[in-house]
């Protein structure tokens, strides 16, 4: 019997999966009021059959197999989305939770907390340096997207908790890419790089728990009162599998992003925003901003692109294969080509016209990031040199980020002049 798994958003029963279908509660759609609860199952049929039924479920799930198949092991479990979901779906992204069959959550009312320690933490921290897939703490219920090892956590006034049977979580910790020296120092300095440009972006900071680094990353799907806030992100809200979630891999390119966020907000501020973000991935290359690295929220008030997460600079790591500054490649293609020294203003330009942005304006917003960021990352860096991290890294980072921000200033302001026309067509 393939596991019926109840879905309740902001705790209301919305409706149930069982393996590739997905059946809303006639109850709930006829609930004056209610918000949107997923993109790709739209409440105009009750039911749906097929593989983004699946891939909807698939979003929420790790994306390393390792990580999922751990989850499985330990609840004696079955990888199928179904399956995973009735034992960790009690905390998930955004406001959805998940129970096993037709009975009441058994996370009501208000889940559990456990207590940890700073050395608890760091010795989880050290596990996961051994074994990425280990994202769970002993007491750990939780499920997130995403391929690199986290785990979730609650603030409490006496420190840090590991929330479960439903317990919402308030930060995901990351400790960073393996293979990548100090990478999660890097993404720090992008996240924080994003807001300080005027960027609405997820909060980070960066933590030592005992003698353990890690990336501590504000959730922006909870509120300060630990209330959730509902969010899909664009590979859920166009039915497709997180596999595909590369363009270069036959994933979503830039203009079906821009047309799920405008026709998702109604905003063309909004498509305006995700171009200014696709902006300030090609300026720091920030390589990995694919669908799944864009998500929406779903708000009493309406839908809203949410804040730029995930994002992380590769300008530290010119000696590591496919990030030299010269051949990395962006996650989405801007005009022709993939690779960020490659892409022209004027084809940013062209872009963003083509998804429906205000070119001139994401253009002027593109010349402020790359005026700024030198300054911003400087300061924020020398900051950042009281902790574990190799200095010569920062070095080469604030090195290149000054020298490409002042180049792509140059560009901007040449073309800008030229009405970003060019003078071969190209
Ligand atoms: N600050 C945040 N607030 C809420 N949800 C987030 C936040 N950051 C990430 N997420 C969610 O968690 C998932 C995994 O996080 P992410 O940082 O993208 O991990 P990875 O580096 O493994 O891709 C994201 O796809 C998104 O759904
Ligand atoms: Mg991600």
């Amino acid at each position: 019997m393939p596991t019926k798994l109840t879905a309740y958003l902001h705790g209301a029963r919305v409706g149930s999966f069982t393996d590739t279908t997905f059946t809303y509660d006639p109850a709930w759609v006829g609930a004056a009021g209610q918000r949107v609860f997923a993109l790709a199952l739209p409440t105009t049929q009750l039911e749906h059959d097929g593989p983004h039924v699946t891939a909807f479920l698939q979003g929420l799930l790790p994306d390393d197999d390792l990580a999922a198949a751990r989850w499985a092991a330990r609840y004696g479990t079955t990888t199928a989305p179904t399956d995973l979901l009735a034992h960790i779906g009690g905390d998930v992204a955004g406001a959805l939770q998940f129970t096993d069959g037709d009975h009441g959550p058994s996370w009501e009312p208000a889940g559990i907390l456990t207590a940890v320690t700073d050395a608890d933490i760091a010795d989880h921290l050290r596990t996961l340096r051994d074994h990425p897939e280990a994202w769970d703490l002993p007491t750990s219920e939780f499920t997130l997207g995403g391929f690199q090892s986290k785990f979730t956590l609650t603030r409490i006034t006496a420190g840090w908790a590991v929330p479960s049977a439903g317990a919402a979580s308030t930060h995901i910790i990351k400790p960073g890419m393996h293979r990548l020296s100090s990478q999660a120092v890097f993404e720090h300095l992008t996240q924080h790089a994003a807001s300080a440009v005027g960027i609405t972006a997820a909060e980070t900071t960066m933590t030592m728990f005992d003698d353990m680094p890690a990336l501590v990353v504000t959730r922006y799907d909870r509120t300060a009162d630990g209330a959730r806030v509902h969010q899909e992100d664009l590979m859920q809200t166009l039915g497709l599998d997180p596999a595909v979630k590369y363009q270069a891999e036959g994933g979503p390119g830039l203009d079906a992003a821009a047309n799920v966020i405008r026709s998702a907000t109604g905003s063309v501020d909004a498509v305006n925003d995700y171009l200014t973000h696709v902006a300030f991935h090609w300026v720091l290359m920030s390589t990995d901003a694919h669908a799944k690295n864009t998500s929406v929220l779903h708000t009493a008030t309406g839908t809203t692109l949410a804040p730029l997460y995930d994002a992380a600079s590769m300008l530290a790591y010119p000696h590591v294969r496919g990030f030299h500054p010269r051949r990395a490649k962006l996650a989405m293609k801007v005009g022709k080509t993939y690779t960020a020294d490659r892409i022209e203003p004027r084809h940013l330009h062209r872009a963003a016209a083509a998804a429906g942005a205000d070119p001139d304006t994401v253009l002027s917003r593109a010349r402020n990031i790359a005026a700024n960021l030198p300054d911003i990352v400087a300061v924020e860096a020398d900051r950042l040199r009281a902790l574990p991290v190799d200095g010569t890294l920062l070095d080469t980072f604030i090195a290149a980020v000054e020298r490409r921000s002042a180049a792509l200033v140059r560009r901007i302001d040449d073309a800008a002049a030229d009405g970003y026309r060019s003078p071969s067509g190209s």
